[in-house]
C-alpha cells in the first residue's frame, strides 16, 4: 500500500467562549477523518490550537478582572478537556499565543515585506473612548446601511447578507459601553493581495483543493473583480503579536490565527524529533484543513496567498462545512439549545453524538440539523437496535467455548460485508460519512436478519445444538467485528470495547477482511445504553438556566452610589437570615391600587392553590399589565399587615431608590414558584 503523509487541522477556536455542539460538529468531523486514515494505515497527524488574539479577548480579560495569559491559560485547559470528552485527540493542542507562532509570523511577515506586497494606508475606525479602544466589527452594532434593519454588528447584515465596513453603519454604537463611538483615523498595514489574483485564480480552480459550490463562490463572489487589499494591524491596545518592524502596531488576529497551525506543528515536531520541513516544505505531505463556511475566504485567498509568498506548502485541500442549526433553528440561550460541550458530557454519552453528526455529515457545505427526536430515534434504533444488540444477543453464548475453530458457512454474509468495506472507505475518504453510516447499518440489518433467522437463543435450549450454536454465534461476532472495524472512526469506544470481547484488537481497517476463528471470547459487557429523552430534557434545562447575560464594559465599571446612599447593615446571624422565608412566585394577578399613587395589587402564586395578596410600591416604575406571568422573589412569611385598600400577606423584592428607579428581581429561567430562595 502507498502510505499517504498527511496533516490535518481543524480551526482554531477562539479562546474567549467555551466549545459548544456547534463547534463540535466541526472537531467530530475532523477526528473521524483523521482516524478513518490511521485506520487505513496512513500516517496522519492532527493539529489544532486556540486562537488567543484580538480585541474580543482584551475586553473580556478586562471584564473579568484579569491578564489575557491567564484568561487564554484557563480556556486552553477547559477547551482540551471538553475535547477530550469527545474521544477528539489531537496530536497537538497550542496557542498562538506562543513563541512558535511568534517566530514563524515574523518569517511569514518579512517574506511578504520582501516580495514588495506590504503598504501604509490610512484607516478610519471607530473608536470607543469610554472603553479606550477601537472597536473590532463585532463590538459595534448599528443599523444596515443598505437595507435599514437595525441592531446589526459593523461587518455584515443578518438580514441581507451586505457586507460592509463599521463606519458606515448608521447610527452606531459601541457595544462595550454604548456610547456613540468617534471616528479616528491611524496607519495600518496592507498586503496587496491583488498580486496573487492569477495564482489564487488557478489554484481555486484546480486539483480539487475546494469543493465545487466553494470554487465557483468564489469565482462569483471574489475572483470576479479586483482583490481589495487586506488589512492585517491594528494599532495598540490589541492583545497580539506587535510588529517588529512597525512599533505599536499589532498583527490583526487573521493574520497570525491560520500561522498557528504551523506553530503547532512545530511544538509537536519539537517534541518528537520530526522535521517541520517535512510537514510545511514537502510535496510528499498533503496538508487538508477543515472549517467552516464563514471562514471560507481567509483560508481559500489570504492563507494560500501568505503561504505562496512564503514558500510553504499549499493546502491539498480546505474542506468546508455548514452550520448546525438544532431542531431547524440557530442555537438558543432562551430555549436551552445552545449547549455547552461541557454541559453535553454531564448528561449524555458522547458516541451518541459523534454517531448521529456522522449520520448526518455530507461531503457538501450544507447547514446540518440536530433534530433531538431524531437524535434519539437514531442512535437507539441503529446503534444499540442494530449494532450493540448483534454482540449481546450473540456473545454470551460462547463466553465458554470461544469462536469456532474453522469459520462457517454464511451464505456469503462475512465476504459481502467485506466487498461493501471499499464503499464505506470512499464514502469516509470523501467526508461523505452520512452515505457511509448508510451503508454500514445495511451490513447490519443483514446481520440481524440473520441472527434472528437463526435464533440462537433458542439452540442454546438443545445440548445436541451446541456445535450449531457457536457456529451462529462465531458468524454473529464476526459481522459484529465488521460493523465495529467500519465505525472505528466514529466509534473508537465501541472499537476498543470489541475488541477486548474478541481478544483482539482493532487496529487496521483491513481486519475487516478477515474473520476470526478459534479466539476466546470475554464476558459481554454493557457497551451503549439506550438514550434516555428525560437525561436530553435535563441538558435542554441545563443549557437554559446558563443563559448567561453578556457583561458590557459598562455594567463593570460600576459606581460607588448606590452603596454610599445606603450603607450596609449591621451584621446578621445565619439564623436570623434563614428566619426570612423567600420564595420565587409568579406573578398571576395584577391591578393599579385607584386610590394610592405607588401601588399596585399583585396576586402572586407560590405553586398549586398557594396565593398571596401583595401590595407593593411599584406603580411608578411598572404597568401591571407588564406583571402578568413573571417571575418575582417574595418574602413569603412576612407578618400580615392590615392596609387601607386591603391585607398585605408578603412582599416582593425589588432594589432602586423609587420613581423610575425601581428593579424587581427575578430569579434565573427554570427556577419554579414555591422554590426557596437560600
Ligand atoms: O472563526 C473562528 O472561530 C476562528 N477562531 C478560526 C481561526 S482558524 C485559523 F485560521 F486559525
Ligand atoms: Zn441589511
Amino acid at each position: 500500500m502507498n502510505q499517504r503523509t498527511i496533516l490535518v487541522t481543524s480551526a482554531l477556536p477562539y479562546a474567549n467562549g467555551h466549545i459548544h455542539i456547534g463547534h463540535l460538529v466541526e472537531y467530530l468531523q475532523t477526528d473521524i477523518w483523521v482516524r478513518f486514515q490511521r485506520l487505513r494505515g496512513h500516517r496522519c497527524v492532527y493539529m489544532c490550537a486556540d486562537d488567543t488574539h484580538g480585541t474580543a479577548i482584551m475586553i473580556r480579560a478586562r471584564q473579568e478582572g484579569t491578564t489575557e495569559e491567564e484568561l487564554i491559560g484557563r480556556m486552553n485547559e477547559a477547551h482540551r478537556r471538553d475535547f477530550a470528552g469527545f474521544d477528539i485527540q489531537f496530536d497537538n493542542y497550542g496557542s498562538t499565543h506562543s513563541p512558535e507562532n511568534r517566530a514563524l509570523c515574523q518569517e511569514i511577515w518579512s517574506a511578504i515585506r520582501r516580495a514588495g506586497l506590504v503598504s501604509t494606508q490610512q484607516v478610519e475606525q471607530l473608536y470607543d473612548a469610554q472603553a479606550g479602544t477601537f472597536l473590532a466589527d463585532r463590538f459595534v452594532k448599528g443599523t444596515c446601511p443598505k437595507c435599514a434593519a437595525p441592531n446589526q454588528y459593523g461587518d455584515s447584515c443578518d438580514r441581507c447578507g451586505a457586507h460592509y465596513s463599521p463606519t458606515e453603519l448608521v447610527d452606531p454604537k459601541s457595544t462595550l459601553s454604548d456610547t456613540t463611538p468617534e471616528v479616528r483615523t491611524a496607519d495600518h498595514l496592507f498586503i496587496n493581495i491583488e498580486r496573487l489574483h492569477d495564482f489564487l485564480t488557478e489554484w481555486t480552480r484546480s486539483g480539487d483543493h475546494l469543493q465545487t459550490e466553494v470554487a465557483n463562490y468564489l469565482a462569483g463572489h471574489f475572483l470576479n473583480e479586483p482583490l481589495h487589499d487586506w488589512d492585517v494591524s491594528r494599532p495598540a491596545p490589541y492583545f497580539g503579536f506587535e510588529i517588529p518592524d512597525s512599533p505599536g502596531n499589532y498583527w490583526y488576529v487573521w493574520f497570525d490565527a491560520p500561522i498557528g497551525y504551523m506553530a503547532s506543528t512545530r511544538q509537536w515536531c519539537d517534541r518528537r524529533g520530526e522535521r517541520f520541513d517535512d510537514w510545511w516544505r514537502s510535496d510528499r505531505t498533503e496538508i487538508h484543513h477543515f472549517i467552516g463556511k464563514d471562514i471560507t475566504y481567509f483560508h481559500t485567498l489570504f492563507w494560500p496567498a501568505m503561504l505562496k509568498t512564503s514558500g510553504f506548502s499549499l493546502p491539498t485541500k480546505v474542506h468546508i462545512h455548514g452550520f448546525l442549526t438544532v431542531g431547524g433553528e440557530k442555537m438558543s440561550k432562551s430555549k436551552g439549545t445552545f449547549i455547552l460541550a461541557s454541559t453535553y458530557l454531564k448528561h449524555l454519552n458522547p458516541s451518541y453524538l459523534r454517531y448521529y453528526y456522522a449520520s448526518k455529515l455530507g461531503p457538501r457545505v450544507d447547514d446540518i440539523d440536530l433534530n433531538l427526536d431524531e437524535f434519539v430515534a437514531r442512535v437507539n434504533a441503529d446503534l444499540v437496535g442494530k449494532v450493540v444488540n448483534l454482540a449481546s444477543r450473540t456473545a454470551k453464548f460462547v463466553e465458554k467455548t470461544g469462536l469456532s475453530a474453522v469459520y462457517p458457512a454464511d451464505g456469503g454474509l462475512f465476504d459481502q460485508a467485506a466487498r461493501d468495506g471499499q464503499a464505506i472507505a470512499e464514502a469516509y475518504e470523501q467526508c461523505d460519512y452520512n452515505r457511509a453510516m448508510r451503508l454500514v447499518m445495511a451490513v447490519a440489518d443483514r446481520a440481524n436478519q440473520y441472527i434472528e433467522h437463526a435464533e440462537p437463543w433458542n439452540l442454546r435450549k438443545d445440548p445436541a445444538k451446541a456445535r450449531a450454536l457457536q457456529d451462529v454465534c462465531t458468524i454473529g461476532l464476526n459481522l459484529f467485528r465488521q460493523l465495529a472495524v467500519y465505525l472505528a472512526p466514529v466509534l473508537p469506544r465501541l472499537a476498543e470495547q470489541t475488541g477486548a470481547l474478541l481478544h483482539q484488537p482493532i487496529a487496521r481497517w483491513d481486519e475487516s477482511r478477515t474473520p476470526l476463528v478459534g479466539t476466546p471470547v470475554a464476558r459481554f459487557e454493557h457497551m451503549l445504553t439506550r438514550v434516555d429523552p428525560k437525561e436530553i430534557e435535563a441538558m435542554i434545562d441545563e443549557s437554559r438556566a446558563a443563559d448567561e447575560p453578556q457583561a458590557t464594559v459598562s455594567a463593570w465599571d460600576d459606581g460607588p452610589e448606590p452603596l454610599a446612599a445606603e450603607p450596609l447593615a449591621e451584621t446578621c446571624s445565619f439564623d436570623e437570615f434563614v428566619k426570612v422565608d423567600l420564595r420565587v412566585a409568579r406573578v398571576v394577578e395584577a391591578e393599579a391600587v385607584p386610590q394610592a399613587d405607588k401601588l399596585v395589587r399583585l396576586t402572586v402564586s407560590l405553586g398549586g392553590d398557594k396565593r398571596l395578596n401583595v401590595f407593593a410600591g411599584i406603580k411608578s416604575a411598572y404597568a401591571p399589565e407588564d406583571l402578568l406571568g413573571r417571575l418575582v422573589v417574595c418574602v413569603a412569611n412576612l407578618a400580615p399587615r392590615k392596609m387601607k385598600f386591603g391585607t398585605s400577606e408578603g412582599m416582593v423584592v425589588a432594589s432602586g431608590t423609587g420613581g423610575k428607579d425601581i428593579f424587581l428581581l427575578s430569579p434565573d429561567a427554570g427556577a419554579k414558584p414555591g422554590q426557596r430562595v437560600h
